[in-house]
């Protein structure tokens, strides 16, 4: 009984990465959406059913567990929150969700032991990806590794990017998000020691702030043994957005691929977007740190209704040729008028050349990283590992020689990355003590 249960307990979480996965066609996606939504009705028939002729009276352990496990989803800020607007979710998720928790009688109790220390994982990301302004972003195959641990003294010792840089004090952003965990535990905030080894370039308009929360938030998580409901709540990421103030950034580090995150009124929410396989990233880093304030801080109050009009038409046709991989489309899909022509001009004047002479050079699209001032091109065509594909088949060397050529004429230093999207999101990979420990279940590299 207990081997089935935690064979149901992996096959969850396997479901509920799925919900963000990718899928090759906008048609498989709605032809699987509907498969499994009609599915997941007939299981909530079913668990209806179930449940309606179960015996009642006496006070098992499992009706016990059953209101344990409501009372909890009635106190929980978020869920109880949320409670009362299931009706506006077409997936209904925390219904569902809470009523597969409620069947999961025989699994034994959460696991709420707090650690002593813990390493995450946490990816760059390219944010905006054109017109997507503060909703769009995907994570990028470049990772930073941070180490907490509960210590007598607080430190941050940092190397790689950015260490010389980052604050070593309280206002270091895996700090803030290390407490808005134990926050969210309700427990204090220990004395902690953090131990960064960067390898997101900082500041520079590839996420390293939003990496520096989420690796926070998750190591505090675990350290405090606290666990967040994900169905449908996305508890991690209205932490993280709420410190970082939108999702293009934080959703893509918790969840990898491309999202798209929007806030719906009452709570932040992002979708994964299908990439086309075959996907390289080849980035031209400058040498000088790109301050997001300033480049917020150039863009006009207002944008006309002409300029609406584009980037939604823009966004559109990006999100539909990333779906259907019509890689001709996103050159069109990357053009947008809210903020990549204001900062173009008044920062990055090398921007809108550079971005010509990736796209001259072969790349599908350019456009600027982020707030800046990394501009980001994609090419396609990669097959397995490109050290073992032939050259002239490759597009990435020849875009990354036109946009070094650009930089130059421009007198900006700066360095070529070729790198690729990470499916991937932030993840753990050491913990003391280990959950591989607990139970019968081994995790990836004994987490
Ligand atoms: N969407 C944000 C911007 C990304 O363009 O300012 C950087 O935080």
């Amino acid at each position: 009984m207990l081997i089935v249960n935690i064979c149901y307990s992996v096959t969850t979480n396997i479901n509920m990465s799925n919900s963000k996965a990718d899928s090759n066609l906008v048609g498989t996606a709605v032809a699987a959406a509907a498969a499994g939504a009609a599915l997941a009705y007939a299981a909530m028939k079913m668990s209806e059913k179930s449940s309606s002729s179960s015996s009642k009276p006496e006070e098992t352990h499992r009706s016990k567990r059953n209101s344990y496990i409501y009372d909890d989803y009635k106190n929980d800020p978020i869920l109880a929150r949320d409670a009362s607007e299931n009706m506006i979710f077409p997936y209904n998720h925390e219904e569902k969700m809470r009523r597969r928790i409620a069947q999961r009688y025989a699994v034994e109790e959460e696991n709420s032991a707090p650690r002593n220390s813990v390493t995450v994982k946490v990816p760059a990301t390219s944010a905006n990806m054109g017109p997507g302004y503060d909703c769009l972003g995907m994570a990028v195959d470049l990772w930073t590794e941070v180490t907490v641990e509960r210590a007598d003294k607080f430190e941050i010792i940092a190397e790689g990017e950015g260490a010389e840089e980052m604050p070593k004090d309280e206002t270091n952003l895996m700090v803030t998000g290390a407490k808005a965990a134990f926050d969210a535990a309700n427990k204090p905030y220990p004395v902690l020691k953090y131990t960064v080894v960067s390898r997101i370039p900082y500041a520079r308009g590839l996420g390293s702030s939003s990496a520096a929360i989420v690796a926070g938030i998750i190591a505090g998580l675990v350290l405090a043994g606290h666990k967040l409901p994900c169905w449908g709540s996305e508890a991690l990421l209205q932490i993280a957005a709420g410190i970082e103030g939108h999702p293009d950034n934080v959703a893509p580090v918790i969840y990898g691929g491309i999202q798209l995150g929007i806030h719906n009124g009452t709570r932040w929410t992002t979708e994964r977007i299908p990439s086309p396989s075959g996907m390289q990233l080849v980035l031209f880093i400058p040498d000088f740190v790109g301050k997001t304030s300033d480049a917020r801080g150039v863009l006009k109050p207002e944008i006309s209704r002409e300029e609406a009009a584009f980037n939604i038409g823009r966004i559109g046709f990006l999100v539909h040729a990333l779906c259907v991989g019509n890689l001709d489309n996103l050159k069109f899909g990357v053009e947008d008028k809210m903020h990549q022509p204001q900062r173009g001009n008044a920062i990055y004047k090398y921007l809108y050349p550079m971005i010509e002479a990736a796209e001259k050079a072969g790349a599908n699209c350019a456009y600027l990283s982020g707030a800046g001032p990394t501009v980001m091109a994609l090419t396609s065509g990669a097959s397995g590992d490109i050290f073992t594909q032939r050259e002239k088949e490759r597009t990435d060397r020849g875009v990354a020689h036109a946009m070094l050529r650009v930089a130059e004429d421009f007198g900006i230093k700066g360095r070529l990355v070729v790198t690729q999207m990470s499916h991937e999101g932030a993840h753990i990979v050491k913990v003391d003590p280990p959950f591989s420990s607990e139970g019968s279940i081994e995790y990836r590299d004994q987490v």
